[in-house]
């Protein structure tokens, strides 16, 4: 079933990373509420959403921080990482250059979290397929070399949405 009002077993808090408009807030409203918006605005400071699931038995309160893209807007680095267990770290497949900046992200989330975080390479935007710029093999291959979990999602379809967060909080547990 899709959420859990008991008392939680644990506590998991992920974060959002990635650059501006590649989806992240659109991806966290459809894990947390199934919600999507065209219109979404760039994020400003840190916003939060909460969901409990269940896994393996034991409830699991999923605390997940997202900040904005774009330098300007962002929450301070260390504090939006501290404590944090995953990450998704989201391109855009419609974008080449926001897949060649995942590994400026994944510098900065290997500098401020720790080294057990579980990462979430996340293609996001699949259903515009025909606007695809960066191949699905593409996303496969960085992520094992990375040592990355990988998926291609798409919030507005709601696909493997719901697999890519569950698979981080899987593996945390
Ligand atoms: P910042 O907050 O600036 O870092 O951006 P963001 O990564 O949070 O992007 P956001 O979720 O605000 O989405 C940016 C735009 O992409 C919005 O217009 C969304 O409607 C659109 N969008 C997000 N996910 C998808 C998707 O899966 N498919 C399509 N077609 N559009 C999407
Ligand atoms: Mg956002």
């Amino acid at each position: 079933s899709y959420s859990y009002d008991e008392e939680c077993d644990y506590l998991f808090k992920a974060v959002m990373i990635g650059d501006s408009g590649v989806g992240k807030s659109n991806l966290l409203s459809r894990f947390a509420k199934d919600e999507f918006r065209f219109d979404s605005k760039p994020t400003i400071g840190v916003e939060f959403a909460y969901r409990n699931i269940k896994i393996a038995d034991k409830i699991i309160k999923a605390q997940i921080w997202d900040t904005a893209g774009q330098e300007r807007f962002r929450a301070i680095t260390s504090s939006y990482y501290r404590g944090a267990l995953g990450a998704l770290l989201v391109y855009d497949i419609t974008r080449r250059a926001t897949f060649g900046n995942i590994k400026k992200w994944l510098k900065e989330l290997r500098e401020y979290s720790n080294s057990h975080m579980i990462i979430v390479l996340v293609g996001n935007k699949s259903d515009l397929s025909k606007n695809r710029e960066v191949q699905e093999e593409e996303g496969k291959e960085l992520a094992e070399t990375e040592g990355l979990y990988f998926m291609e999602t798409s919030a507005l379809e709601n696909l493997n949405v719901q697999d890519a967060f569950l698979q981080m909080f899987s593996k945390i547990l």
